[in-house]
């Protein structure tokens, strides 16, 4: 807050104050989804790595549960008893997002988690008013709370992942090194170009990453070429090894910054986050929250 603020606004009761000035503004959270609707291509693991490594950067991250599998949930350590509330609920209930979310064993890493629910969401929400926007608004009261949302979608382009795309400012397409990885990409380039034209002016793509990676197979750095052959400078740098611990991770619930800091996959979720903030125009904190 300016000096001039703070001086100006001592001398004032409450109701007499002026709008903050713009630039002491709470930052917004900048929203970031994570789609591919071809499966099981390193949605959720680059997900909650994603997370979980930015978190230990210091920077106030809420991972959004959006597929039904709740993988992403359970990769995080968070389980949802019966009753308790999740991303359904907030979604075709109206419930506030700011009650759902939840704290996970990471610092500053905070989920809004699914459970299997939400499979019936996409058909309870057909009749409902401004259905593709639901996610959107729901996030915009945490907005001032977080650095950056993460949202993880399930694979396929349908109201959920809709729902995601619509409420995002940036998307992060997880693109597996392996035969077939471009089909489908341009489907989802498509839906993106829509959304933006017609819901979300703002959406643009963040990136793509590459998983998967195989370094001993000419496959993987053909696929790699191939994609970067489509989509140019939106490739991320950083290639995401096929690594066993990354694999492993999810059953411990933790990300593999908590799991194996010192491993390869999460040296590689680390160089991505760095390109991510780049990218995104965000810079890493200390753990106190001061800029580093
Ligand atoms: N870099 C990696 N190294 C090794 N295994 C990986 C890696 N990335 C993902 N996996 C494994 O591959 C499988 C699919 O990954 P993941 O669940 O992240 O994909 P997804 O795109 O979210 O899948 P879905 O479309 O079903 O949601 C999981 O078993 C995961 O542990
Ligand atoms: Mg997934």
């Amino acid at each position: 807050m300016t000096r001039w603020y703070r001086y100006w606004a001592r001398a004032r009761p409450a109701s007499l104050l002026p709008p903050v000035p713009r630039e002491t503004r709470e930052p917004r959270a900048q929203i970031l989804t994570i789609a591919n609707q071809k499966g099981g291509v390193g949605k959720t693991t680059t997900a909650v790595n994603l997370a979980g490594t930015l978190a230990t950067l210091g920077l106030r991250i809420l991972l959004v549960d959006l597929d039904p599998q709740a993988n992403a949930t359970s990769g995080v350590g968070a389980r949802v008893q019966p009753g308790q509330a999740s991303v359904y609920d907030v979604l075709v209930c109206d419930a506030s997002a700011k009650e759902v979310i939840e704290p996970t064993s990471v610092p500053d890493l905070f989920v809004l988690p699914a459970t299997l629910d939400l499979a019936g969401a996409e058909i309870e929400l057909v009749s409902a008013f401004s259905r593709e926007q639901k996610l959107r608004r729901a996030l915009q009261p945490l907005s001032a709370d977080f650095d950056l949302i993460l949202i993880d979608c399930p694979p396929s382009l349908g109201l959920l992942t809709v729902n995601a795309l619509s409420a995002g400012d940036g998307v992060i397409v997880p693109v597996q090194c392996e035969y077939y990885a471009l089909e489908g990409l341009h489907t989802l380039q498509h839906n993106t170009d829509l959304i933006r034209d017609h819901l979300n002016p703002g959406l643009q793509i963040t990136g793509y990453v590459m998983t998967m990676m195989d370094g001993r197979t000419r496959l993987s750095q053909q696929v790699v070429d191939e994609v970067i052959g489509h989509f140019g400078e939106q490739v991320f740098r950083t290639r995401i090894p096929r690594s066993v611990r990354l694999a492993e991770a999810p059953s411990y619930g933790l990300p593999i910054s908590a799991f194996d800091p010192a491993c390869r996959g999460a040296m590689a979720y680390r160089r991505l986050a760095g390109e991510l903030l780049a990218r995104v125009g965000l810079t890493e904190r200390s753990p106190q929250g001061v800029p580093a």
